[in-house]
């Protein structure tokens, strides 16, 4: 059988595209998504026709552009959240410069501490819930995401999950609590560094 390089067929106007590349070209050095990933999240994204799309763990904003770009299509909102300062002001001026009408929501701090004020905002009527949720920072901490990712998605919500098998060892209660829900139906993906790819049912 062939193997294939090109696995995505994707391109975008020549200032987004030019950004992009140049991303690819430190895409270890910020643990960012390849682009057969970013394409898959973009394309999800567009199928889902999310409104609302949380991100936790924007880095310099290499998948968060796929997703804004995707979120022009849908005409959604963005929320991220990173604690490094200095890799989500990168992300943020990317953002900004490539999307000056996209307005994204970017929260710097703690992963968990960040949820849950956007647990408290939701349930004040200040933030809607979101129907789809990209889970990419700290490995360990995946299964306290979900604990709250669960109070903040919405009916039929999506969460996509990465490196489930490059990591699996500390993803597992991740992994292992969302086997076991009825609520959900889920599936891990050999792509990338794996991805887990999770249906909330109601
Ligand atoms: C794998 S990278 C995200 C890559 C990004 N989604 C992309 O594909 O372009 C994970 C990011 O999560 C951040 N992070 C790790 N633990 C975190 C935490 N507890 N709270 C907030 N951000 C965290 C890291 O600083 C890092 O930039």
């Amino acid at each position: 059988m062939q193997v294939l390089d090109i696995k995505t067929t994707t391109k975008f106007d020549t200032g987004l595209e030019d950004v992009l590349k140049e991303l690819e070209t430190t895409q270890k050095d910020f643990w960012n998504l390849d682009r057969n990933c970013a394409n898959f999240l973009y394309s999800l994204i567009i199928m889902k026709q999310a409104k609302n799309v949380l991100e936790i763990g924007t880095s310099n904003g290499y998948s968060g552009l796929w997703i804004l770009k995707a979120l022009e299509i849908t005409k959604g909102n963005f929320t991220t959240i990173e604690f490094w300062e200095k890799r989500q002001s990168a992300a943020r001026n990317y953002f900004t410069s490539l999307f000056p009408d996209s307005k994204p929501d970017c929260r710097i701090g703690q992963a968990i501490i960040a949820l849950e004020d956007l647990y408290d905002e939701i349930q004040k009527g200040k933030k809607q819930s979101f129907d789809f949720v990209f889970i990419d920072a700290n490995k360990k901490e995946y299964i306290k995401y979900f604990e709250l990712v669960d109070k903040i998605l919405a009916p039929d919500g999506v969460i996509l999950a990465d490196n489930i098998l490059t990591h699996y060892e500390k993803v597992t209660p991740y992994v292992e609590n969302l086997f076991n829900r009825d609520d959900y139906t889920s599936q891990i993906l050999d792509l990338g560094a794996g991805m887990m790819l999770s249906v909330r049912l109601q």
